[in-house]
């Protein structure tokens, strides 16, 4: 009985998971320009969120569990083929440097765009700052917070992201 009871209730967390799931992706896609094909892995634990800004993300990018927000008016876009390893976050809009919060529950903010190209690949744990730009076919390498722009077929890596290497396969 009992495990027949557990069985029962397993059904029912995991059918709840998935839907709510669902619900999740379904509302960022009303809300943003998200196209089909993109891919939330653990829609549960992602979140996607804007104050006005907008979300742009192309064809068959991948994320799992992760972060992304836009700004009042700072927008993030992610291009296609694009891989986002799990715990990064690319975040358009972060708290004031000399206020980090202000008085009567104000949140005095800064924020610009972000830009991400075709075929990037973001390591885990990565923080992507306001502002930066990184180029089609780049790397972020794990655990990496990325405060300037980043060239196309570029690998960076730590803190702050440094140049490691270009890719092998850059055209001349
Ligand atoms: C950045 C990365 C792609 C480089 O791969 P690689 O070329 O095989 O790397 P190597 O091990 O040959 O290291 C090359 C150099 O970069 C450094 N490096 C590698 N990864 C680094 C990182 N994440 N941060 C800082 N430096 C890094 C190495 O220390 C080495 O430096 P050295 O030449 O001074 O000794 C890889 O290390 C990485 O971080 N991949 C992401 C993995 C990940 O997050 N997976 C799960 C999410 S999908």
């Amino acid at each position: 009985m009992k495990k027949i009871l557990k069985k029962i209730f397993m059904t029912i967390y995991r059918v709840g998971r998935t839907e709510n799931a669902k619900a999740r992706v379904k509302e960022w896609r009303n809300k943003f320009d998200i196209h089909p094909s993109v891919v939330f892995f653990q829609a549960n634990e992602t979140i996607v969120r804007s104050s006005g800004g907008r979300i742009r993300i192309a064809e068959n990018t991948y994320f799992n569990r992760c972060m992304i927000v836009a700004g009042f008016e700072a927008s993030v876009s992610i291009g296609q083929w694009c891989a986002i390893g799990y715990n990064s976050m690319i975040s358009a809009i972060t708290h004031d440097n000399e206020i980090p919060t202000g008085e009567h529950g104000s949140r005095p903010y800064s924020e610009a765009d972000i830009t991400i190209g075709d075929n990037v690949w973001i390591g885990a744990n990565c923080y992507i700052k306001q502002g930066v730009t990184i180029g089609d076919n780049a790397i972020i390498g794990a655990n990496s917070v990325v405060t300037k722009d980043v060239a196309p077929y570029e690998i960076v890596g730590g803190v702050p992201a440094k140049h490691i290497r270009l890719k092998a396969s850059k055209p001349d």
